[in-house]
């Protein structure tokens, strides 16, 4: 099949590759694609609509998969025939959380194709030893050949197909390396076909870059049915699993693995994992809310003289921008300056935190490091922290406190705004208004 090159930002086409798109001046920007032969607009047979309410209804096969956490990250399992992409930097765990997978379909009678183009078989064979996931319902494939792929699934007809990884597979017919857009995104439309005329489900494994995106890849997320993301420090042993988009389910929930000798373990409960013992000074515990389920965090700070005339700001887990702002709002605000201090902060366990409700955590860290004075151990703190130095409300308090107090927490700071109908919990609720008043109560300043 003949093939051109079609520009990514302004769509024009060129027969050749070339470095600038010539219309938009775009460089980079080229891309190849098939050409498809011209069809005559004609109605063939099907090609009629269908009232809505005559179209047939039936809950899709779903295949729970037996551990717990993914199941409810899928919204209860896989959906037959659906297309899953799970994304994650190298080395994450991705291929070890997909044998696992594969292991415990096999177990109940499933039939599983394995796909790689990353290990050898033998390397593959070690990997399911050390998981213990050795099982004869698991057939690996050392190939990268997209279309030999696909006759070989043809043939076996899986219940469960994994790809290891889109980036390592190619189409014979374009030109481009594997790995490039143009073959990840053909690669990508014809397993969706594959997967949704044969109805079986395939799970795509895909690199991430440093920058976040998923390489390559990102182009399919609009085709797949799921995008699932394994986030987490490859140096800690805790990862997160999220679902990014899912058209069979909600996208807010999360699960929570622990990364051991034998692959992946679900954890049930997650808050303990990323709360230390520390009393010492620049530790802050916030909760955040991920999906349904409150987790708490821990979030700590250390600050002490730059040796360099430019002081360092390192964050780890935490937005960069959002820290410059809370240095800057406790320095105006509150009157703790930050001059000629280096400081870091970090989240404890290696989670990412988005949301603003921990603001007032980290602002009290950092000002409990720069007093050198620790915040009671037992208390809890939540709230937006705004430019005045005012503390905003957050949602889901009831429940975040409710976490709280389960793992045994004495003291809360919350906002004023939150205050309303707090009497059923045992936890001493301490409302404030602005960050003055919060440093005020917690370190006494
Ligand atoms: P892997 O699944 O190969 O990552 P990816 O496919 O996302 O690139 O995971 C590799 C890492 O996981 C590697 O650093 C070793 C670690 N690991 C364990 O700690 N325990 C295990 O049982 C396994 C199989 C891997
Ligand atoms: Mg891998």
């Amino acid at each position: 099949m003949k093939t051109r090159f079609v520009c990514q930002t302004c769509g024009a086409f060129a027969p050749k590759w070339i470095g600038r798109c010539p219309e938009c001046g775009t460089y980079n920007s080229m891309v190849e694609e098939q050409i498809e032969k011209k069809k005559e607009l004609r109605k063939v047979n099907g090609a009629i609509p269908v009232s809505l309410n005559d179209i047939p209804f039936a809950a899709k096969d779903r295949q729970s998969i037996g551990i717990a956490e993914l199941d409810r990250v899928l919204g209860g399992g896989f959906v037959k025939g659906s297309l899953i992409l799970l994304g994650g930097d190298p080395g994450i765990g991705k291929s070890t959380l997909m044998l696992q997978i594969s292991s415990l379909i096999a177990r109940n009678n499933g039939h599983i194709l394995y796909a790689s183009g990353e290990e050898s078989p033998y390397q593959i064979r070690i990997r399911a030893e050390r998981l213990g996931s050795v099982n004869s319902g698991i057939d690996v494939l050392s190939e990268t050949d997209l279309d030999s792929i696909l006759a070989a699934a043809d043939d076996m007809k899986p219940t469960l197909m994994v790809i290891d990884s889109i980036q390592t597979v190619y189409k014979s017919n374009l030109s481009s390396a594997p790995g490039s857009v143009a073959q990840v995104r053909e690669c990508g439309g014809d397993l969706m076909r594959f997967a949704k005329e044969r109805d079986i489900t395939t799970v795509l494994i895909g690199h991430v870059t440093k920058f976040g995106v998923i390489a390559g890849p990102k182009t399919l997320e609009h085709i797949v049915d799921t995008v699932l993301y394994f986030e987490g420090e490859k140096t800690q042993q805790y990862r997160i699993l999220r679902a990014i988009k899912n058209r069979f389910g909600s996208t807010n929930e999360i699960g929570v693995f622990e990364m051991t000798e034998s692959g992946l373990k679900g954890v049930e409960n997650p808050s303990s994992l990323f709360i230390s013992d520390s009393t010492t000074s620049g530790s802050a515990v916030t909760s955040v809310m991920e999906g349904t389920r409150p987790l708490l965090v821990e979030v700590q700070a250390l600050t002490c003289p730059a040796s360099f005339n430019y002081p360092q700001r390192v964050a780890t887990g935490i937005d960069y921008k959002r820290l410059a702002m809370l240095l800057a709002v406790l320095e105006r605000r509150v009157g703790i300056g930050l001059h000629g201090m280096d400081c870091f902060v970090n989240v404890v366990g290696g989670i990412r935190v988005m949301e603003p409700s921990c603001d007032l955590g980290l602002t009290l860290a950092i000002a409990s490091s720069v007093k050198n004075k620790a915040i009671e151990r037992g208390t809890v703190v939540l709230g937006e922290v705004g430019l005045g130095g005012e503390v905003r409300p957050v949602f889901g308090v009831e429940s975040r406190l409710k976490e709280a107090e389960k793992l045994g927490f004495r003291t809360a700071i919350i906002p004023q705004k939150n205050k309303r109908g707090r009497g059923k919990l045992m936890l001493e609720i301490v409302a404030v208004n602005e960050v003055r008043e919060a440093t005020k109560i917690a370190l006494g300043l």
